[in-house]
């Protein structure tokens, strides 16, 4: 049981991702050997998920540095800072990709006494270990996580939060994981979530994978299930969690948020602490994410509205935290007023 599906590795000195914009089609491995593949991959959705986007970024970076050629360390520096720069304008709204570049910038800075050679070995176990450490935040998100699940649960989610997003557990998929393995029988039912269909495309196959039972809806028709009685939780992961328990998720989750609250049904929110930006006391600052028109025109390539259409297309949405039952991080189940609950998971 549970999932053996690795999106992210290091492998033969490139790292190695599924590239998801090819899935469920087929299942392609990308190498990547530069800062700038790293970017296009984030950019472009082959490598997607908050927590993946972390660790994409920290290889990116030090891919971006392999290659210096001086032993100099202000020069190296420099270098590292200005890669850096540039992988942070692929995509805004996860915080793990600046909380990432931000870890891996300290090592360098802790590192000012060490030959160039040798920090370039640290960044790279140290992107390593952001691997092996997603693997083992994810499973106690899980464990933490399936206390809620019981026995014959319908579960709705949205996007894409398993282990394609993640090292391998996946957050709020973690959680479903957990759940399976400790032989509860839970059906999920998982939203399309249009446009990129991460739900259809992703959810659906890495959850078919795992022999879990999932029944594939259209965005539209998470108010019918609900109404229905088939839902008895809904789960959802998040890109940043601000300090008040506001957060930002995939486009549609707030309109799934409202549902469940109409509904009485619970409603958690899966993140490692990684996703938490305590620097935002509210969900108002979190950078929102606008991606190109033609992503709402088209569907799989094919026009599906007049090309010259007017498109908004805001890839995430903030859903205030009065709709969140709680947080689920691997230090424990955060529950209103999230302001105090999330400050002492996240000191302590
Ligand atoms: O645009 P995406 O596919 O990167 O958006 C992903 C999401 O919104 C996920 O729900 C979120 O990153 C949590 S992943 C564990």
């Amino acid at each position: 049981m549970g999932t053996a599906i690795r999106s992210v590795q290091w492998k033969d000195g490139k790292f190695r991702i599924i590239d998801q914009t090819e899935l469920p089609l087929e299942l392609v491995y990308r190498d990547l050997g530069t800062a700038e593949e790293v970017r296009e991959a984030i950019k472009k959705l082959r490598v997607r998920g908050a927590p993946a986007i972390g660790i994409a970024g920290a290889f990116g970076l030090y891919l971006g540095v392999r290659n210096y050629p001086g032993d100099d360390y202000e020069g190296f520096v420099a270098q590292a800072e200005k890669v850096a720069d540039y992988l942070a304008t692929s995509r805004p709204t996860a915080v793990n990709l600046f909380w990432a570049l931000e870890r891996m910038k300290k090592l360098v800075r802790e590192s000012a006494e060490m030959p160039v050679a040798k920090i370039k070995n640290r960044m790279l176990a140290e992107a390593q270990r952001m691997i092996e450490e997603d693997i083992a935040v994810c499973r106690a998100i899980g464990e933490v996580g399936s206390v809620l699940i019981a026995d014959g649960y319908g579960i709705l989610t949205h996007c894409n939060t398993g282990s394609l997003a993640t090292g391998r557990w996946g957050t709020a998929l973690g959680v479903i994981y957990v759940a399976a393995e400790q032989g509860k029988r839970i059906h999920v039912y998982s939203d399309e979530t249009r446009p990129l269909l991460q739900g259809s495309r992703l959810t659906t196959w890495e959850l078919m994978q795992a022999g879990i039972p999932v029944t594939q809806i259209a965005d539209d028709m998470a108010a019918t299930v609900m109404a229905q009685g088939k839902v008895d939780i809904v789960l959802v992961g998040a890109d940043r969690v601000a300090a008040n328990g506001d957060f930002a998720n995939k486009i549609g989750t707030l309109g799934v948020a409202i549902l469940a609250k109409e509904f009485g049904i619970p409603f958690f929110v899966a993140a490692p602490l990684s996703s938490i930006d305590m620097s935002l006391p509210s969900g108002e600052g979190i950078p929102i994410e606008e991606r190109p028109p033609d992503e709402v025109r088209t569907c799989f390539g094919k026009p599906i509205a007049p090309p010259d259409v007017d498109v908004y297309n805001p890839a995430f949405d903030v859903t205030p935290y009065r709709y969140v039952t709680g947080i689920i991080t691997e230090k424990g189940i955060a529950h209103p007023p999230y302001e105090i609950t999330l400050a002492k998971l996240v000191e302590g």
